[in-house]
């Protein structure tokens, strides 16, 4: 039941900080120790590399969570698209493991890679929404989002939770293998931070629905631009955009738009830095800059500790490997409000499915 909101989209943002603070209750102890299962973490540890599963914004999700298995536990980790994966596996190391992130457990092209896993016995787990759901049922083992049934099309609650489920995975796998990264890493505390965060970027609802307005009710396409870890947010941010307010949206890794894709900067063509990573905050101004000098519309969400007087969203601070869980939520509600300033049905999105379940 969606109550007061006009669309479950708009609830599902909402929900986000209850989100976290269910995942604390669910996986934290009372000392707070993250609780996963010695068997799971045990196969992980034995692994060498882990390879992660998954199509739209679960590859998306995956694409932060590699950065916390290499940073926290040491592990080389890959993200790959499960349709592509399918179809021309890469050379794999000595002892895989495999990690599925799906929030309807449903999706046909993870699930092809899922039985070519089985049939070589090798360990996986599903990151899934939907418990016992096909995933769930023939993966080795299973974690839980707990974000609750999503029922908007555009995945918003099932992102964050699985970011925070992979942050509380490889903060405990960190810990099994005794990385110094792992157990410096405050992270139940750190979940509690972002919550209260979350809630104070979606009460800022009103300014957020007037830069929508003002950036990207009128042009056909737009840019969020990025470094490292808020490359990958702006892949979800400018995904987001695209398919429930038909906006052309690229996410962009900022320092190579010189290399070409600058030539599409227009005047007035948006484009948004998402700023949080102290080493190259000061390389996305300057790339953000160059467009601008193009005549982009610049727009900018960034982190507290990095922000300048002019820029627009501001973020709170978390540590540096969290920080999409904070800035995603700006991009779903510039989405949001861009589509629902058109009139768009914002939670049927045309030509999409919530759960894709052919190849
Ligand atoms: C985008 C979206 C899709 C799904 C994708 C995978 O908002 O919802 O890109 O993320 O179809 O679905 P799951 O996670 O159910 O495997």
């Amino acid at each position: 039941d969606k109550g007061t909101y006009p669309f479950y989209m708009l609830k599902e943002i909402d929900e986000q900080p209850a989100v976290m603070r269910k995942l604390v209750q669910e996986y934290f102890d009372s000392d707070d120790q993250p609780q996963i299962s010695e068997k799971l973490l045990q196969a992980m540890a034995e692994s060498d590399h882990i390879y992660i599963i998954g199509a739209g914004t679960s590859y998306h999700a995956g694409l932060i969570g590699a950065r916390m298995f290499e940073k926290l536990c040491g592990v080389p980790t890959t993200v790959h698209i499960s349709s592509e994966f399918a179809y021309e596996q890469p050379l794999l190391s000595q002892k895989p493991f495999f990690l599925f992130l799906s929030q309807s457990g449903e999706t046909a092209d993870s699930r092809e890679v899922l039985v070519h896993v089985n049939e070589h016995n090798w360990p996986s787990l599903t990151i899934t929404n939907v418990d016992k759901s096909t995933l769930s049922r023939e993966a080795t083992f299973t974690l839980l989002l707990y974000a609750g049934p999503e029922i908007a099309v555009a995945s918003t609650k099932a992102y964050t939770a699985q970011i925070a489920v992979e942050a509380i995975l490889a903060k405990a796998l960190g810990e099994y293998l005794s990385r110094d990264a792992a157990q410096n890493f405050d992270l139940k505390h750190q979940l509690g931070t972002i919550a209260n965060g979350m809630q104070s970027i979606t009460d800022s609802k009103e300014d957020i629905e007037a830069l929508a307005s003002r950036y990207l009710s009128k042009p056909r396409n737009a840019f969020y631009i990025g470094r490292g870890i808020d490359w990958s947010v702006s892949l979800e941010a400018a995904l987001k955009l695209k398919e429930i307010s038909y906006v052309q949206a690229e996410g962009f890794a900022s320092g190579e738009l010189k290399h070409g894709t600058i030539a599409l900067i227009e005047n007035q063509t948006p484009v948004i830095a998402i700023i949080t990573q102290d080493r190259t905050a000061g390389l996305t101004r300057s790339n953000l800059e160059e467009t601008q000098s193009r005549g982009a519309a610049v727009l900018t969400i960034v982190s507290r500790h990095l922000a300048h007087e002019d820029d627009n969203i501001i973020i709170p601070d978390v540590d540096e490997l969290l920080t999409p869980l904070l800035s995603v939520v700006p991009a779903q509600l510039l989405a949001y409000y861009t589509s629902l300033g058109k009139g768009l049905d914002v939670d049927k999105p045309r030509n999409l499915a919530k759960s894709v379940t052919v190849q």
